[in-house]
């Protein structure tokens, strides 16, 4: 359980939850409803309020975002353009001081595992917006890690890649076998891909189950306005039994 508040605002209400190793667990809600807050905690660029946050059974208090075994990938890249693809992928290993040898090595084998064998002696400027995507994924899995947060990643492609990038994610998910944790506003995004969604809306967590509870057993009048396409009838209680 854990808050985040900014002054006298609270950008995260009490969240409440247990993701499990190997899921692919997505939040979803509209924009400013705290959901980079709540993933920043994760990652220990925020620390929250109030609260606690238990990777494995390790609590994560003042334990600083190197030293946590999460990687977090933006909504731009921050790729090296001017970098080849293989230098990009390795740059985390370089800063380890690996050899370049074993270094090119794992790029090589990350790029066969995001299906972009190949292509390591490319410069990253003249990939497509989804090849780049798979690229910061192949960097964030260079080091060893358990969970991969990622805030809106595919926001910035166009509609048609956003589409192929879901399936991409999802394979790329179950090949490693990691805990994805995914934020979006897109229903769409949230429902195809995620073995379990969290609704969010103003900081408050306010259902949590697998994608078709969700769209198909809402807990919430806000949960069953934003998830799906909604009609509202109105009615009056005029009996309760029970
Ligand atoms: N460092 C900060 N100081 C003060 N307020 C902040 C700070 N960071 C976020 N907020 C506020 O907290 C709320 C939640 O912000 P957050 O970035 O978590 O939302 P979000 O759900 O990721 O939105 P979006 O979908 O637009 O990215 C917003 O109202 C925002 O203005
Ligand atoms: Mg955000």
């Amino acid at each position: 359980m854990y808050s985040v508040r900014f002054g006298s605002y609270t950008a995260v209400d009490n969240a409440y939850l247990t993701i499990k190793g190997g899921e692919f667990f997505s939040f979803l809600g509209s924009s400013g409803c705290g959901k980079t807050t709540l993933l920043r905690c994760v990652s220990g660029f925020v620390e929250p309020t109030e609260g606690r946050i238990l990777i494995g059974d390790q609590d994560m208090a003042r334990v600083g975002p190197n030293k946590r075994p999460t990687a977090l990938i933006f909504q731009n890249l921050a790729l090296f353009p001017l970098m080849s693809v293989a230098d990009n992928i390795a740059f985390p290993l370089e800063v380890h001081g690996i050899s370049k040898r074993e270094r090119r090595k794992r790029a090589d084998e990350l790029l066969d595992m995001i299906a972009l064998p190949g292509v390591g002696d490319k410069k990253v400027h003249k990939l497509s917006g989804g090849q780049r995507q798979r690229v910061a994924i192949a960097r964030a899995l260079t080091v060893e890690l358990d969970i991969l947060l990622l805030d809106e990643p595919l926001s910035a492609l166009d509609l048609k890649l956003r589409h192929h990038m879901r399936t991409e994610l999802r394979t790329i998910q179950q090949r490693v076998g990691l805990t994805f944790i995914y934020i979006t506003y897109d229903q769409g995004e949230a429902l195809t891909m995620s073995d379990r969604v969290a609704v969010m809306n103003v900081g408050v967590i306010e259902q949590i189950g697998d994608t078709e509870s969700v769209y198909d057993q809402p807990k919430t009048p806000f949960v069953a306005s934003f998830v799906g396409e909604t009609n509202r009838i109105s009615g009056k209680i005029l009996e309760q039994k029970g």
